[in-house]
Formats: C-alpha cells, structure tokens, sequence
C-alpha cells in the first residue's frame, strides 16, 4: 500500500491542528489530514471569543482561575486549569504575531466582552462577532507560508497505527487516491467535536467524534464523556431541516441581552443570582425547564434595547443572518433553543497533550485535558487549542525521532455503497431524547441497547468508505457517552440525571 513517511502527522486542521502545526520547528515534515476542506472547521465557527488575560497580575489570573473550576463543578483538574490560564496571554500574543486581528478601541487598546461564567470581561474578539473565521484565516494564511506543512484534504483517518503501545502514524482513505498510511514518529489527534450525533448542533457537519473513536478502537483511555454542553441560545427556525443550527453568541447576553419566555417572563431569576450570565449548564437547564413549563420548543432573546445601530457594530454577522432570516435585532423577540455545542470528555491528555499511548496526543475539542471539569467556562475552548497546541509543539520540538521497527499490516475492506442516512438520523433521535439536557437511567439504557445494535451490526458489516467509518465512529462515540452517563449516576455540570 502506498505509504507517506514524516516525522509529524496532525488529524484535523482546525486551531488545535494548525496552531500546533505552526509551533513546531520548521525543520520537521508535517503532514496534516482533514477530511473535508481546510476551511471546514467548527474553529471557525466560533463567534464569542477567546478568552485570556494578558497582564500577569495575579489576582486577574486567579479570578479566571476561580471561574474555570466554579464553571466545571470543581471537577477540573486544577494544575491543567493553571497552565490554562497562566499561559494564554504568551500564546494569545503569538496569534497576533499571525497577524490576528482583535478588536481594539480608537487608541489601539484590545477590546473585551464577557460571556456566561467569567466574573470580568476578559474575552478578545475579532471582526465583531467573527473571532474564529478571522483566526483561522490568518492561520491558514500562516500554514501556506511554511513548506514543511503538506495538508491532505478530502482524507479520512481510519486508525492508528500502533504496536506494543506505541503510535506510528494513521491509515487513510482518500476520495481520489484510495488507502495509504501516513508513517510518522508522532501523531496528533485534533479532530474537533461530537455535534452530528445529536440531532441538532452548532457544530460543522464535520464533527462526528473522529479521533475518539479511532483512540478508543486502539485502546487509549478517554473520560469525562458524559459531559456534553448544550449551548442555550441557537437560533430557533422550526423550518430548518439541517443538523446544524446557527449560534447566537452568548456575548450577545455578555452584552446585556435577556432571556424572556413564551409568556413574556424574564425567568433566569428563578434559577441562578448570575441571571443570563451564569455558566451554560445552568442556563440550559433552565432554558430546558421553562419550555417545558410553557408547552413549547424555545424561549426568546431579547436585545431589542441594546439598539440598532450597536447591534449592527458589535455582531454583524449575527445581526445580517437573523436579518436574513426575517428578525430585526432591535424590533424583534429572536427564538432560541439549546442545541449541542461542546464534547466536554474525550482523549485522557495530560497537560502537555500526551495520551496514554506513547508518541499519540490529542488537542482540541477531542481531548480531555482536565481543563473543564463538568462544564467548560464560555470561551476557554480557543484558549485551550493554543496553549495546549503549544506545549504539545514544544514536547515534539524537544524529542528524539523515533527508531522506525514498524511494520505496518493493515487489512482492506471492500467497498460497498450503502446510504447510512437513516442510522444517522435514528442515532440523533435517540441521543436528542435518551442522552440531552435531561437524562433518565431507563432512558440510557434504552439508548445503549439500540445504539449498541447500530455498533454491532456496523461491525459486522465492514465498508471501506469514509461514510462507513463515520457512522461507525459516531456510533461509538455515542456509547462512550452512555456509558459514561450511566456511570455517574447524579448530576453535576452539564449531566443533568433525575433519576
Ligand atoms: C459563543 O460565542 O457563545 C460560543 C463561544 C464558546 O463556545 O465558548
């Protein structure tokens, strides 16, 4: 089989693919794999923000500190949580040397919001509303400059290639060029999120829990998979056929919006003193509550006195899609609804992105690093792809190549042409109603047993096709979160279990 040798192979060119990519020395050949187009990713789909502080006053960091583990239920681990927050400003700083451009005031000042869970405003932003389409422009940008990064769209990872515990690269599909291996002394799983296999979702139609599954398939340890964020305030058009909903930022709260249900109520009050800015566990559940108090299927949002002319400024992207959509900002209740947004859990790191197998990391919405605990804070996820992508680099940077003894014997299945649709659309059904907001031990197990016959025959049928392999990663990765739901059985964060 046609093989690529290199000393570095990344999975996934979103932030904490090509943010690691461009840490690492130049004089290493990097090969990143993505499996639709380099612009396809959930990073840039961020609007928010990144947040970090650039001072290294102590009492700044400490208070970020402080909210990061309230936000995660102090379930974080609280030495990844200080790298986290004691390192953004140096990679935050290093962005910009990539020329990203935040928002700054007249007198060149960086300009911040705040967001769901942050005490203070320390969120940096770019083009308004547009934080991660302005960040991975100029890293694409960046990317193209550098040639020792050779980037293969349109290609698939299958699996690892691993022996005795060690990585030595991924085994390929590719829609032209058919199977081949990427051979090389480290691999880096950035393969974003878990979105597709609920039935609504802010992410891209690309996120379907990847690089879980084909960790999880080699053995590496994954956790804290129960943890799935719902963000609350999706757009909300009952019309809409596709997965993938529009975000409206939480910054738009950040910035004085409110939430008002189908009587009219501003009813935040009733669950939390922070109102609309507590952390998004809190805020969905008790979206989650009041629409089913009320009958219905959303709430609204409500910024209609923040102004026009302010809106247009602050979020013009979000402002120019409801326009679109035939909501004006400042005339008009928007409808919103909480939709899947953020895979808490995933590949078990450390803090300088090791997994448990040797020569694998994993950075990004894949990993599972201990930042975030039972609920990420608002903002942390940019934050976490570049300081971990960065140490990530720094390790590979400071390592010895490894002495090749690998041979690598990966078996072919045929191809068929089977439509896996329908088990898709089942799949997102079922973990939309069994494994959401709200979940019940008869419900996972119900969830399991089905989702389990998904698995099973999956297995048994084997198909060398992309589409094959995304069924069965989702299907996978949706047990693992099953699993990982029964497990724990009482809520904290963004688990939320009644019984
Ligand atoms: C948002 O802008 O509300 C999303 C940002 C995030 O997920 O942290």
């Amino acid at each position: 089989m046609h093989q690529i040798n290199t000393d570095i192979v990344i999975v996934g060119a979103g932030l904490a693919g090509l943010y690691t990519a461009l840490n690492i020395d130049s004089d290493k050949r990097i090969v990143i794999v993505v499996k639709e187009d380099l612009s396809d990713t959930n990073s840039r789909l961020a609007q928010g923000g990144i947040a970090g502080e650039l001072t290294i006053n102590p009492d700044n960091l400490d208070a970020h500190i402080k909210d990061t583990l309230t936000a995660g239920s102090f379930l974080n681990d609280e030495n990844a949580v200080r790298v986290l927050v004691n390192e953004a400003g140096k990679n935050i700083r290093r962005l910009m040397d990539f020329d990203v451009a935040f928002d700054r005031d007249d007198a060149g000042n960086v300009l911040l919001t705040q967001e769901g869970g942050h005490s203070t405003r320390r969120i940096l932003h770019a083009g308004g509303d547009s934080t991660g389409r302005d960040i991975m422009k100029a890293l694409r940008a960046e990317c193209k400059k550098r040639p020792n990064i050779q980037v293969l769209e349109n290609t698939m990872a299958l699996e690892l290639l691993h022996q005795d515990n060690i990585c030595y690269g991924v085994s390929c599909l590719n829609g032209d060029n058919g199977n081949f291996l990427v051979l090389a002394d480290h691999t880096v799983l950035a393969t974003g999120g878990i979105g597709n296999l609920y039935g609504a979702t802010t992410n891209s139609t690309s996120a379907t829990g990847d690089g879980i599954a084909i960790a999880f398939r080699a053995g590496v340890a994954v956790d804290h998979m129960e943890f799935v964020q719902f963000h609350p305030t999706a757009f909300h058009n009952e019309y809409a056929k596709h997965r993938q909903k529009f975000l409206i930022s939480e910054a738009v709260r950040g910035e004085g919006a409110h939430l008002i249900n189908s009587e009219g109520e501003r009813f935040m009050n009733k669950y939390d003193e922070r109102l609309e800015l507590a952390p998004r566990d809190k805020v969905s559940q008790a979206i989650y509550r009041e629409m089913y108090d009320t009958w219905t299927d959303h709430v609204y949002l409500d910024a209609r006195h923040l102004g026009e002319a302010f809106l247009k400024q602050r979020f013009p992207t979000i402002y120019e899609h409801l326009a679109h959509e035939g909501y004006r900002m400042e005339h008009d209740l928007i409808p919103v609804s909480p939709v899947e947004h953020f895979g808490v859990g995933g590949i078990r790191t450390d803090i300088d992105g090791k997994t448990t197998m040797n020569r694998l990391f994993a950075n990004g919405e894949c990993a599972s690093n201990g930042v975030h605990g039972a609920n990420r804070l608002a903002s942390n996820s940019l934050l976490e792809c570049i300081v971990f992508g960065g140490r990530i680099a720094d390790w590979i940077n400071q390592s010895a190549p490894a002495t090749p003894s690998f041979q690598p014997q990966v078996s072919i299945h045929t191809s068929h042409n089977y439509n896996y649709i329908p088990m898709k659309t089942k799949l997102g059904m079922l973990m939309d109603e069994y494994v959401g907001i709200v979940r019940t031990n008869d419900g996972l197990l119900l969830a399991k047993q089905q989702i389990g016959e998904m698995e099973y025959n999956l297995l048994r049928h084997p198909n060398n096709s992309k589409y094959y392999f995304e069924a069965l990663n989702m299907v996978q990765t949706a047990l693992l979160i099953i699993r990982g739901a029964l497990a724990r059985e009482t809520s904290v964060g963004c688990h939320y279990r009644i019984n």
